[in-house]
């Protein structure tokens, strides 16, 4: 017997295979620095813990309605409006386990066999394989470095035909941490405006992880407000990962289609979660702390990489960076062996310093490493630190 043909493109996610050598490396007693792992080390916090038990004993218990309990699309319809200028009503938002089910209905739901979806890379390690398990064929477009990762305008022309379907961006972007201006954000609108045939998926699931500037979100552009889904989630701001809640915003045919897919895979999401969701949506100050170790981490790690051999763009929100280390390629490790792409560099870091990282091939770049620095502080310092002198001794 054989597996279906759809899940020969579809790989393991990149970042989770590291985590698990990490496991490894632990469970062999070696001192190993972790840098893989996309979720805040917090724990949740005190005031949407409480409200998860309160629900428990209020009776949320049952199954919830598909597309969410109207305590919370209520307050996320307050929310999409006050924090970003999103017209979205109750009725259009659908609450899911994760944002990557959000993605995933929302892929089910638009994207027929042969669409194309346009995405910029670097990109997440979970768009590509998301998007072909629906039949959709990925095409992407890669900022360098050197543009800070971020696509321009004429970029995003020329990636458009008769059969793109659909435009996924993602801002603040995980793996960059790059945050589009809104200057930024209204100009690539323009471009979308002429191509009215392509639906926008803008997933800001870091959106409330952000260090500097304004925000503009695609959908809040009134040109595309009939024409784009927002995709938002609980794990990342409110350190929620194992809870999964995220939730989406979308023209009402679009909500209506990713509750019917919804409806027949995993019904609406943990009830009990989603009280939770809304106590934190009402005590949204309980970020800031996290948020300030985060751009605390930001800074100093910014400053340990500051190194020659290294560039590291400056994120302005998420909590990842994203070093090009292609200036380290054909140089040779002590051992003698040869460097040539992220991931030898990925794997001399491992051996050598108990560094773990993720080599960019999963996010769709051969010259970068991600690190996440949601990490204890102590552990960002000495990582880091043995990780820049590993680097300074290849030849
Ligand atoms: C860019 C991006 N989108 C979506 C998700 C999915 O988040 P969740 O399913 O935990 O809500 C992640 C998680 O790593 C992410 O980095």
């Amino acid at each position: 017997m054989k597996g279906a043909e759809r899940m020969s493109a579809i790989v393991e996610s990149q970042t989770l295979a590291m985590a698990e050598r990490v496991r490894r490396l632990k469970n062999a007693g070696k001192q190993v620095y972790s840098f893989t792992l996309g979720e805040p080390d917090f724990d949740t916090p005190p005031v949407i813990r409480r409200a998860a038990v309160q629900a428990m004993e209020n009776g949320y218990t049952h199954y919830p309605p598909v597309a969410g309990l109207p305590e919370l699309r209520q307050a996320l319809c307050a929310h999409f409006r006050d924090a970003y200028g999103l017209q979205y009503t109750s009725e259009q938002i659908v609450v899911s386990t994760g944002a990557k089910q959000s993605l995933f209905n929302l892929f089910m739901a638009l994207v027929n066999p042969g669409d194309e979806v346009v995405i910029p890379a670097p990109y997440w390690v979970s768009y590509l394989p998301m998007v072909q398990m629906a039949g959709g064929k990925p095409v992407w477009i890669t900022a360098t470095t050197q543009k800070n990762y971020k696509i321009t305008p004429e970029d995003l022309e020329t990636a458009f035909t008769p059969k793109t379907k659909l435009f996924l961006f993602n801002s603040p972007s995980n793996p960059t941490g790059m945050v589009y201006s809104p200057e930024e954000v209204r100009a690539l609108a323009r471009v979308l405006e002429r191509h009215e045939h392509v639906f926008v998926v803008s997933d800001e699931i870091y959106a409330l992880v952000r260090f500097e500037g304004d925000y503009l979100s695609l959908g809040a552009v009134d040109a595309l407000r009939e024409r784009t889904a927002t995709v938002n989630g609980a794990s990342k701001a409110f350190a929620m990962t194992g809870w999964r809640v995220g939730w989406m915003g979308a023209p009402q045919w679009v909500a209506d289609l990713c509750v019917r897919c919804q409806g027949q895979v995993t019904s609406g999401a943990n009830a009990i979660a989603q009280m939770a969701v809304v106590a934190g949506l009402e005590n949204l100050d309980c970020i800031e702390p996290m948020k300030a170790a985060f751009q605390r981490r930001c800074r100093r790690a910014l400053q340990i990489l500051d190194v020659p051999f290294l560039t590291v763009p400056r994120p302005q929100g998420a909590f990842y960076l994203y070093p090009d280390v292609s200036s380290l390629f054909g140089k040779r490790a002590p051992d003698g062996r040869a460097i040539n792409d992220c991931e030898d560099v990925a794997e001399y870091l491992i051996e050598r310093a108990g560094v773990v990282t993720v080599p960019g091939t999963g996010f769709g770049t051969r010259e970068h490493i991600r690190i996440s620095f949601a990490v204890a502080d102590q552990t960002l310092e000495d990582g880091l630190t043995r990780m820049v002198e590993a680097l300074a001794d290849l030849r």
